[in-house]
């Protein structure tokens, strides 16, 4: 399993734009650019079957587009019901042209699931 998934070229969001990034190993993420600053999180909203990136991105915050509960996007932290379930995040790695999600802490657990 690879532990860098490639979200983006670092031209390629805008500052308060974001993107749906399809993984099948880990589920699919989302990447948000915040000024500048680039941080992923999972895609699938914690309440229920919801895409974040067709939700609402401001101050940081995502707005689901289906019950309209938030989360924080820096911290995975949800702030607004009925979202009570923290989002999974990723650490980010910056390259001198891509974005990167570090995924290596999931596939260690996809690992060990295995060899239970
Ligand atoms: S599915 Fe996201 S708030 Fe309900």
């Amino acid at each position: 399993m690879t532990t860098r998934v490639l979200l983006c070229q670092r031209d390629e969001l805008t500052p308060g734009s974001l993107k749906k990034v399809p993984n099948a190993e880990v589920g699919d993420i989302c990447v948000y650019n915040l000024e500048g600053q680039y941080y992923a999180t999972a895609d699938l909203c914690t309440h229920a079957t919801a895409s974040l990136a067709e939700g609402d991105l401001e101050d940081g915050l995502i707005t689901c587009p289906v019950h309209w509960g938030q989360f924080d996007v820096r911290t995975g932290e949800a702030v607004t019901f009925p979202c009570e379930k923290h989002l999974r995040t990723y650490q980010i790695i910056v390259t001198d042209k891509e974005v990167f999600a570090d995924v290596a802490k999931e596939a260690e657990e996809a690992l060990a699931a295995d060899l239970a």
